[in-house]
């Protein structure tokens, strides 16, 4: 699992990638033999939005601007390891098909984002495109601005904008800012916690997104509060990246707390936030840092960082390390609680389509790709467990298996069988997800490469990676465990890449 490293360190492999490096704002251009290198990787997906090569962690400031979205990202251009963070551009006119702009923001040397530029949001104000994000070290908030094409970004003179936490707290982090407009005012949520006690958003207000002034906090955790559940995930000590909007009637915070993505939906009123209903919006840890857009459209678009699962040998080897999740629409279920699901866009990759209809889970059938959508509706009937199987080898002795477990109540990818590799995580992944009784499973799968993503009826969203080590390990088959179920439909596409020459900046 990659861990979050000090970013201070200069390692001498830092300088050994510097084969890849890139020089900031001149646009993202590598040598030839590294881009046939990645592009011949089976283990790289191939219609994942990530960048050319190197590190990407969280999704910055993603902005829908003049019929474009726009998709920045944590970026390391020096290799697959996460230092010297700047922020990766990228746009695309339909969520699907991206092209690589050059790099938006690098450490300026000597500046107060010498150590880094980390995450923060994008506004548009009076027409102009505007970035907040956190410089490091010690951790104060920074400002850029651009022309409308969001090409070249200017820092502010006058940098840092915030040059330290409220007094008075002790905090346990001061970053990702995430800002909005409410009339004529802007306010501005930073990730933050205090020491010993828990995760805490702080708010701040401005007239010009120059000058704040601190107000209080939006909202607050306990450190050992547990979000009710089968599996309560702890809200922990630090919230990383908060994302804040309204959401029919009521308003959302994500906020990642260093070990998963917890939403809430409640009530906004004076300037506090007070959850009525909570979750995670990824069941798993490979995903994280979650940040929403609103489109033409008016719809929250949410996109998470699909970590690696990995040894940080295997990362830098590869040459490659973090992939974009694939845009996920929000919206406000019946019982106050959050649906997620793919945004319809992506029936645009759909290719060559196979369908299977009524018949048993047991022994399955046979389809071959690492690059598919699959959507299948099973009767759980008799079985206890029920599901597919994925990455399978011809012998079995590497497959995936993702599947409901009705007597856990669990959503699950089980990844143990998953490669022969020892370099790779093997841990199931999953969490808490009932079936109503006579309800139909029904799970849609996104399968690119190493990267997995599952959305079970709409309302559970689990994010996984496995790393077969057999170029054959590419069968679908079906599974039931403990009585009988039935697939009643099955239908998968195989994928087309979203360029096939997307390496190009
Ligand atoms: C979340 C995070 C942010 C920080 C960024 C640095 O993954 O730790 O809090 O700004 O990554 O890359």
């Amino acid at each position: 699992m990659a861990t979050r490293r000090d970013f201070l360190t200069l390692s001498a492999a830092t300088v050994l990638a510097g084969r890849i490096a890139l020089p900031s704002g001149t646009g993202v251009q590598q040598p030839e033999n590294e881009r046939s290198n990645l592009a011949a990787d089976p283990q790289r997906p191939r219609y994942h939005l990530m960048p050319p090569a190197n590190w990407m962690n969280d999704p910055n400031g993603p902005i829908f601007w003049k019929g474009q979205y726009h998709m920045f990202y944590q970026y390391n251009p020096h290799g697959a390891f996460p230092e010297s963070m700047h922020w990766g551009h990228a746009v695309s006119p339909d969520l699907v098909h991206w092209k690589h702009l050059p790099v938006a923001l690098a450490p300026t040397p000597g500046g107060p984002d010498k150590d880094g530029c980390w995450s923060g949001c994008a506004v548009v104000e009076g027409g102009v495109p505007t970035i907040l994000y956190t410089g490091v070290f010690p951790q104060v908030q920074c400002l850029a601005t651009s022309d409308d094409r969001m090409i070249t970004w200017r820092k502010f003179a006058g940098n840092p904008i915030i040059a330290a936490p409220p007094q008075g707290i002790e905090t346990t982090g001061f970053r990702d800012p995430c800002v909005w407009r409410e009339e004529d005012e802007w306010y501005l949520a930073i990730g933050s916690g205090v020491e010993g006690q828990g995760g805490v958003v702080l708010l701040y207000r401005s007239r010009d997104l120059i000058h704040w002034d601190y107000l209080h906090f939006l909202c607050r955790g306990r450190k050992d509060e547990l979000l009710p559940g089968k599996d309560p995930v702890s809200t922990g000590e630090m919230w990383e990246c908060p994302d804040f909007f309204p959401l029919s009637g009521k308003y959302a915070l994500l906020v990642s707390t260093q070990g998963a993505v917890i939403y809430s939906v409640g009530a906004y009123e004076n300037h506090y936030f007070r959850p009525e209903a909570q979750g995670k919006a990824d069941l798993s840890d490979s995903y994280y840092a979650a940040r929403s857009m609103l489109d033409g459209k008016g719809r929250r678009i949410l996109w998470g960082w699909i970590r690696e699962g990995r040894s940080e040998a295997a990362q830098r080897a590869a040459g490659w390390a973090g992939v974009m999740s694939l845009p996920r629409i929000v919206s406000r279920a019946s019982d106050g609680r959050l649906n997620i699901t793919p945004a319809p866009e992506l029936e645009t990759l759909r290719g060559r389509r196979h369908h299977f209809a009524g018949q048993s889970a047991q022994g399955g059938f046979s389809i071959r790709g690492d690059s598919l959508e699959i959507q299948a509706e099973f009767e759980m009937g008799t079985a206890d467990v029920a599901g597919l199987t994925v990455r399978s080898s011809p012998n079995g002795e590497e497959h995936t298996s993702i599947t409901y477990n009705r007597s856990k109540s669990q959503l699950l990818v089980e990844r143990e069988h998953s490669s022969l590799s020892s370099e790779v995580d093997r841990g199931p992944q999953g969490g808490s997800f009932t079936l109503a009784e006579n309800e139909t499973l029904k799970l849609r799968i996104f399968l690119d490469a190493s990267v997995i993503e599952i959305f079970a009826n709409d309302r559970a969203c689990l994010t996984s990676r496995v790393y077969p080590s057999r170029p054959d390990s590419l069968s679908v088959g079906t599974l039931a465990k403990g009585g009988n179920a039935r697939l009643k439909t099955q239908d998968v596409w195989e994928m087309r890449p979203i360029s096939p020459d997307r390496l190009t900046t």
